[in-house]
């Protein structure tokens, strides 16, 4: 069978460790992981409530539409519905604008150590990859991006721009002014999305970042990507928000199967999106995380990028597949980020103030275990 180079060549989408998989390979009882920025509060308790008294319904197609949720966020966001669709998680919305916006041999522009999607999708798609390099304070550089669509002679093939901000797995992020002189230089390019991928809006503590929702109305080619799967705490259910032109949103909705969002997650969603005491709680015990692994990653001498996410990157000066394995055996799922071109750095997501002590503690001894670099 003749397969495509693009496809054979392909490096899956490296997930975190799974618990029961932890559990098997190294007999443990308990374990604590804090690899896939996911909620340590759980789901909001009214999205459970609401779930568990849909059950029953379960017999019948959900909506395909998600009428009620996109009314929803339509109202709670501050945007016309028309500008609002729902994929099965935010990786769906990254594939299909892919699929739907780039011609095999076009291509996709983002930044090295960038969410690893877009160029797993783009991949999968045979949609090349351009990557402008990182800044030495681990930011996103806007302006390379803006000169490589203004100047590169592969300019002309770029169709989409993916931009996380808040960035993972780095955290770092890029501010309102750098989107705006950002967007006014790339303005008036043709056949050209920017997408902001936004799924860690909710946890940025910076006062000098806006949600690109505010330019999408001055810079018409300005797409924003949401998720349910970090402060609504609902990643198992699979719901991502597309914020976008209403001809965008159209062809999204022609292209992605009719029941893309099963029932359950609509109902989860419009429950946790009207919970709002969750998701300051979600917010309050994040950033007190934040600044308890801040103080023990400095308590052990190690360097980490300060964080707008639930999550931050810390460099443990050592080889990070010996202490990927020394934490397992201690019942400590992290993050090594091999696969962003970090030799020595990992991962952390913030847990419980629990579950980060036991990361600390077990850092502090495999540290001891593992020789620097
Ligand atoms: C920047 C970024 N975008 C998107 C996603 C995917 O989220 P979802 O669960 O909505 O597919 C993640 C998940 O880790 C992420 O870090």
């Amino acid at each position: 069978m003749k397969v495509s180079s693009e496809i054979l060549s392909l490096v899956p989408y490296k997930t975190g460790k799974p618990i029961s998989e932890a559990q098997r390979e190294y007999g443990l009882k308990s374990v604590v992981k804090l690899a896939s920025n996911e909620n340590p509060l759980g789901p909001s308790p009214k999205a459970i409530e609401a779930v568990e008294k849909a059950l029953k319904n379960q017999n019948l197609y959900p909506d395909p539409s998600c009428y009620e949720l996109v009314h929803l966020i339509s109202q709670k966001w501050s945007i016309s519905s028309k500008k609002v669709a729902i994929g099965n998680g935010s990786n769906e919305i990254i594939d299909l604008l892919i699929r739907i916006f780039c011609e095999p041999g076009e291509a996709i522009l983002t930044s090295k150590a960038a969410f690893v999607a877009y160029q797993v999708c783009a991949q999968a798609a045979r949609v090349q990859r351009f990557f402008t390099p990182l800044k030495l304070d681990f930011t996103l550089d806007l302006e390379a991006m803006a000169q490589f669509l203004v100047e590169s002679p592969d300019k002309g093939r770029v169709r989409i721009v993916f931009i996380p901000n808040p960035n993972n797995p780095t955290g770092s992020y890029v501010g309102r002014e750098a989107v705006r002189q950002f967007l006014e230089k790339v303005k008036d390019l043709p056949d050209l999305l920017i997408v902001f991928d936004e799924a860690y809006n909710e946890f940025v503590r910076a006062k000098d970042y806006s949600s690109a929702q505010d330019f999408m109305t001055q810079f018409p080619n300005v797409l924003v990507i949401r998720t349910f799967s970090k402060a609504y705490g609902l990643a198992g259910f699979r719901l991502g928000v597309l914020l976008a032109p209403d001809f965008v949103v159209d062809l999204f909705n022609r292209v992605r199967n009719p029941f893309n969002v099963n029932d359950l997650a609509q109902v989860a969603a419009r429950a946790a999106l009207s919970d709002d005491d969750f998701l300051k709680r979600t917010q309050e015990v994040t950033w007190l995380g934040l600044d308890q692994i801040y103080q023990g990653l400095n308590d052990l001498g190690l360097k980490y990028v300060p964080s707008q996410g639930n999550f931050v990157l810390f460099d443990t000066q050592r080889d990070v597949v010996q202490v990927n394995e020394a934490l397992l055996k201690r019942g400590v799922i992290l993050r090594p980020v091999m696969n962003y071109g970090f030799q020595t750095h990992m991962r952390m997501s913030v847990g419980t103030h629990e579950e980060n002590q036991k990361a600390l503690q077990a850092l502090l001894e495999v540290l001891k275990e593992v020789k620097p670099k």
